[in-house]
């Protein structure tokens, strides 16, 4: 499968990408965040966003925060893969493009919050290095992985 992998930015792209995801993700992110307006207007401002597409169309995105300097750890806001695409490899594309960036700009982690009962989220992310670190909520787990310096 031929994957382009791209930046987006723009307020108004940003929400568009939100919108398509919402029900990928396990509640939808619509009931877990107070206004999906105001999230993608944040993660525009503050956040960077990578969308897969496949012959044009998005078929996945990853956006993140690279905003701790201080612990330089940069941290995934949201992954999803539309339900058709999954298991071809889409997310390990949009995590790499993650890694190269977070790398390039001086980070040392990737930090990111999985939901305890995401079993694959988690072994997607565990594949890909990340270690239980604590709990963060009742619900939530919080795992880092290490970058190395050489991708
Ligand atoms: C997590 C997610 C982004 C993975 O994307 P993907 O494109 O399917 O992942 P890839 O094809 O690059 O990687 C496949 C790996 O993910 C994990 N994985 C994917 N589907 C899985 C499944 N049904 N069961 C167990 N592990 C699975 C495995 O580690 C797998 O590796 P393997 O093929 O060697 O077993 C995708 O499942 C998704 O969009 N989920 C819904 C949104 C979500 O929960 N996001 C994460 C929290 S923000």
């Amino acid at each position: 499968m031929q994957i382009l992998v791209e930046r987006i930015n723009g307020t108004a792209d940003v929400n568009d990408i939100v919108k398509l995801f919402d029900t990928s993700f396990v509640p939808e992110l619509h009931t877990r965040v107070k206004n999906l307006g105001d999230y993608a207007r944040k993660l525009n401002e503050y956040g960077e966003l990578y969308v897969a597409k496949k012959e044009g169309t998005i078929i996945g995105f990853i956006s993140y925060y690279m905003n701790d300097q201080i612990t330089q750890t940069a941290y995934i806001s949201l992954l999803a893969v539309l339900p058709e695409y999954r298991k071809n490899g889409v997310g390990e594309k949009l995590l790499s493009k993650m890694e190269e960036h977070a790398r390039c700009e001086g980070f040392k982690k990737i930090g990111l919050e999985v939901d305890k009962n995401n079993n694959v989220a988690i072994c997607f992310y565990s594949k890909h290095g990340a270690k239980f670190i604590r709990e963060k909520s009742g619900e939530t787990n919080y795992m880092e992985m290490l970058l190395s310096s050489t991708s």
